[in-house]
């Protein structure tokens, strides 16, 4: 990859865990290293193994097979508490009894820093979050952001060098959600600290990450930036997992220098194979344009007739069956629709928006 070993804040190196007595491993074979000062993501659908990996890095679980390796060092015996990490969880574990700040300045306490110091240091974090004017309340009295932000706080407080964040937005509702995306974001390139953040919200992933690892059961699926992901999935389960994708049967048949794609038996142009044989072409609902009969049908689309429309705020999608088929595409959302239930319609594809996968 380029990267000095020595900018590696973590690395996982053929990580593997089975829980006793499941019958498949959690962790099968994982590898990867997170840089310094990175947003690394991971994702994967709920039960991939996300929540083991970081449970494993923080040292609440103990790979059966494989190294966790830590600034240089392997640390696969390392107790919790003297690892370099912090982990923020889902639901965010702030004492009760105590105040926002001496929420906050309880790391520094444990690691028996002065109270001059203690209190200063609480008192920045509190700033980077925009939580300074909360410090005397006890956590009962926070809405549930409030509270995200407090635990926040006190987790970067004593300057981690590799931050975990388990779903911490997930209780949040949308609006709050996408503005603590936002706080996320600056206050990672403003620490430099690096990030793991674990989702199953392929959005967050996408917007807020540096690369992101996308897990299969237990396993990596891929691992890239967001929009490699997103643009080149290197197999079906990505290309399925992250964006919203048409799956469909696609024949590839011999022509001039190579083959060409046939959707229902229609050429598609530009859809060029270097050999012939069935395959799978996952299309992006963005890269399917719909349009309205005007009598003369192009080369290269389907007839078909709208199924279904769904209006998404932004835009529509409309569902078209073409005969064996079902496409769906976006279309901008407008007032009045443009597309109803029952209209025949012709359907393309920006082929160059599409992944073949062959078997
Ligand atoms: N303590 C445990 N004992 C036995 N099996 C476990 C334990 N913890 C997790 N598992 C299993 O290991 C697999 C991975 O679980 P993990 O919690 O890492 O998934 P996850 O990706 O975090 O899922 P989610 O998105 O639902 O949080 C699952 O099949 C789960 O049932
Ligand atoms: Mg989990």
């Amino acid at each position: 990859m380029g990267t000095p070993q020595t900018s590696h804040v973590l690395s996982l190196e053929g990580v593997s865990k089975t829980y006793d007595g499941a019958q498949k491993p959690a962790l099968d074979n994982v590898s990867f290293a997170v840089r310094a000062g990175e947003f690394f993501s991971i994702l994967g659908p709920s039960g991939s193994g996300k929540t083991t990996i970081l449970r494993t890095v923080a040292g609440f679980e103990h790979p059966d097979e494989g190294k966790i390796v830590m600034g240089g060092k392997t640390v696969n015996g390392v107790p919790p508490f003297k690892r370099d990490v912090r982990t923020v969880f889902q639901s965010y574990a702030l004492f009760p009894h105590l105040t926002v700040r001496e929420n906050v300045e309880y790391p520094l306490r444990m690691r028996g820093e002065a109270k001059a110091i203690r209190s200063g240091k609480a008192l920045e974090a509190l700033e980077l979050v925009e939580m300074s004017t909360f410090c005397e309340r006890l956590p009962h009295q926070l809405s549930g952001g409030q509270r995200q932000r407090a635990a926040l706080a006190r987790s970067i407080v004593s300057r981690p060098t590799l931050l975990l964040l388990d779903e911490p937005l997930a209780a949040l509702d949308l609006r709050l959600r996408q503005q603590m995306q936002h706080t996320l974001v600056a206050l990672q390139r403003e620490l430099g600290i690096a990030f793991m953040y674990v989702t199953h919200d392929q959005g967050e992933a996408l917007s807020m990450s540096d690369r992101v690892v996308v897990l299969d059961e237990g396993k990596i699926a891929q691992l890239s930036t967001p929009r490699e992901i997103y643009f080149a999935p290197s197999n079906e389960f990505v290309s399925r997992f992250v964006g919203r994708s048409n799956l469909v049967p696609v024949k590839f048949e011999t022509a001039e220098g190579g083959a060409i794609g046939k959707i229902e038996g229609t050429g598609v142009p530009g859809l060029l194979a270097p050999r012939a044989g069935p395959a799978r072409m996952a299309i992006r609902y963005e890269a399917v344009q719909i349009s309205t009969l005007d009598g003369s049908q192009h080369p290269g689309t389907l007839r078909g007739v709208v199924e279904d429309v769904l209006f998404m705020g932004t835009n529509c999608e409309v569902n078209v069956r073409c005969g064996a088929l079902n496409l769906i595409g976006t279309v901008p959302a407008v007032r009045e629709s443009t597309f109803l239930v029952g209209q025949p319609v012709q359907v393309s594809f920006d082929v160059q928006n599409t992944q073949v996968f062959y078997d």
